[in-house]
């Protein structure tokens, strides 16, 4: 493409980087979308920036979906991170087994030597189920490790593929998008300016909670994924973002 050979995806990055005041932008070659090979590299690149970061004693919370995933899949150790654990970010979000993000913490752990906690109860809850549900100690206890997550590490996704994908309610999809909603993310809905559309109760990590976690890790690639990212870099508490050459000359053309 015209953009690399004029300028490179490292002055990209650069670029990104800079207009997100993120602390790192990671761009890998092609397009996620249209490609499986390009899609593994993300996922690889991903595993890079996520081992770097780890210390000794992380709690690292992770997001489903596709993309995460591929970081799963690729994720090693040379040592066993022992002291590490695995815990999904988000109770289930109607995913398939392998995009949920129980299934991804635990094959995380299990590829890495590292410890894995489970989260089986529904996101989306009314408030009396969240609070007898809270009351479980069982419930609970996980509840408070995955809140005080060091690290997070999610995707992201277009609000409407999204919500699509996980059945969500034919009428909340409607009020949604009525609100604006772009972009998906750690079970939230995001507007144009990364602002959170539909607040809703959740068994796990909350708003608040993303606002004070020491290093938030996006990956998410894929020219139609551009405004949905934009939309979360907005929200502004990302620190790394991984991508792709497609998303970021589009991500680039909208800045
Ligand atoms: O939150 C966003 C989704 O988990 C992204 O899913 O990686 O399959 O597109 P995906």
């Amino acid at each position: 493409p015209l953009y690399k050979i004029m300028f490179g995806l490292s002055e990209l990055e650069e670029r990104i980087r800079k207009y997100y005041g993120l602390k790192q932008v990671v761009i890998v070659a092609g397009d996620s979308e249209n490609s499986l090979h390009s899609k593994r590299e993300l996922g690889r690149a991903g595993c890079a920036v996520l081992r770097k970061v780890m210390g000794k004693d992380d709690v690292v919370a992770v997001t489903g979906g596709s993309t995460i995933a591929q970081v799963a899949n690729q994720l090693t150790s040379q040592t066993p991170l022992k002291g590490n654990w695995f815990v999904p970010a988000r109770g289930g979000l109607g995913e398939s087994l392998d995009y949920q993000a129980n299934t991804i913490a635990s094959t995380m752990a299990k590829r890495t030597g590292a410890q894995y906690r489970m989260l089986h109860v529904p996101d989306h809850l009314g408030e009396e189920a969240y609070t007898s549900l809270m009351q479980e100690p069982n419930v609970r206890e996980i509840v408070e490790v995955i809140r005080k997550a060091r690290i997070v590490i999610h995707g992201i996704g277009d609000a409407m593929v999204m919500a699509r994908r996980r059945r969500v309610d034919a009428t909340v999809i409607e009020a949604m998008k009525a609100e604006g909603a772009l972009a998906e993310s750690f079970g939230y809905y995001f507007d144009r300016k990364g602002a959170v559309v539909h607040k809703m109760l959740t068994a796990g990590l909350r708003l608040e909670d993303i606002m004070e976690t020491e290093v938030v890790i996006a990956i998410a690639g894929g020219q139609d994924k551009a405004e949905a990212i934009a939309a979360v870099m907005r929200f502004g508490h990302d620190d790394v973002l991984v991508t792709d050459e497609a998303a970021a000359m589009e991500l680039a053309a909208i800045m």
